[in-house]
């Protein structure tokens, strides 16, 4: 289940950088990806500020680029009056493929629940974008030895069923790992990545398609072995996106992983 899936690593740049820094990052790692030739054998997905990803889209498809582009975040609705919002169809016309959903720094500081991002997938699906849904519990959810459930109960409530398969990705990032360094033990990681395969396969048989992503301080040094675990099928990288020399080996670790 959930095995053979090619990898996809995803950029999240947050709220960083300015259109030239975008551009320059983003044709640096097209040509590290084009060296790849035709079997690169892992998807490769940045995720710039809006202000930034129509320009870093039409240049990497101008350039015929293989890069993905993703937002990160969008509205519930595809347009109307909501100021500062920015809906999946106007990602979709910019190029996007993919959009970050109900990501932890989006729980925690705009308040958004599951049902939020529940609506925003669906609105996301019906404009033509692959949805990742984050979840994640806090570190006193984890030591109380509540991580599964929480994560159970964030799957239930934010992953549209209808949605499950190969156009959905779940990201799971423990929040106290998210930025600080600090990584869940190598059995722990594989233990959450296990209990979301087996709840995405118990909704919808297709669960076993949906990828798998691990995020929270991954990192040249950590990624390989990461990206060695069952069911963890890619990675979702923060800091370490905003470099080229930081972010190419951990692609280059999830091509590795792809034979596992
Ligand atoms: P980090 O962020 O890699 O900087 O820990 C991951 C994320 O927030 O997606």
């Amino acid at each position: 289940m959930g095995i053979g899936l090619r990898p996809l690593i995803a950029g999240n740049w947050k709220m960083n950088g300015t259109l030239a820094f975008g551009l320059d990052l983003a044709q640096a790692l097209d040509a590290r990806y084009r060296a790849l030739g035709r079997e690169a054998g892992v998807d490769v997905l940045l995720c710039p500020p809006s202000t930034a990803l129509h320009a870093v889209s039409s240049d990497l498809a101008r350039a015929g680029s293989g890069l993905f582009i993703g937002g990160q975040d969008c509205h519930a609705h595809q347009a109307g009056a909501y100021t500062g919002d920015i809906s999946p169809a106007m990602l979709r016309d910019c190029g996007a493929r993919y959009v970050i959903l109900g990501h932890s720094e989006r729980r925690a500081r705009h308040h958004e629940r599951d049902d939020d991002i529940h609506a925003k997938a669906v609105a996301a699906r019906a404009a033509g974008l692959i949805p990742i849904i984050c979840v994640g519990e806090t570190l006193a959810e984890r030591e109380s030895g509540l991580a599964q459930s929480v994560i159970c109960r964030q799957l239930a409530g934010s992953v549209p069923t209808d949605g499950i398969g190969a156009d959905l990705v779940v990201a799971y990032e423990p929040v106290w790992a998210i930025g600080t360094g600090k990584i869940p033990a190598a059995a722990d990681i594989a233990a959450i990545h296990s209990a979301i395969r087996d709840h995405l396969v118990g909704r919808v048989g297709n669960g076993s398609l949906t990828r798998l992503l691990y995020g929270g301080s991954v990192n040249a040094e950590n990624a390989e072995q990461i990206l060695a675990l069952p069911h963890v099928n890619g990675a979702l990288v923060g800091g370490a996106s905003l470099s080229a020399t930081q972010f190419w080996p951990i692609v280059e670790a999830g091509r590795k992983s792809c034979s596992k």
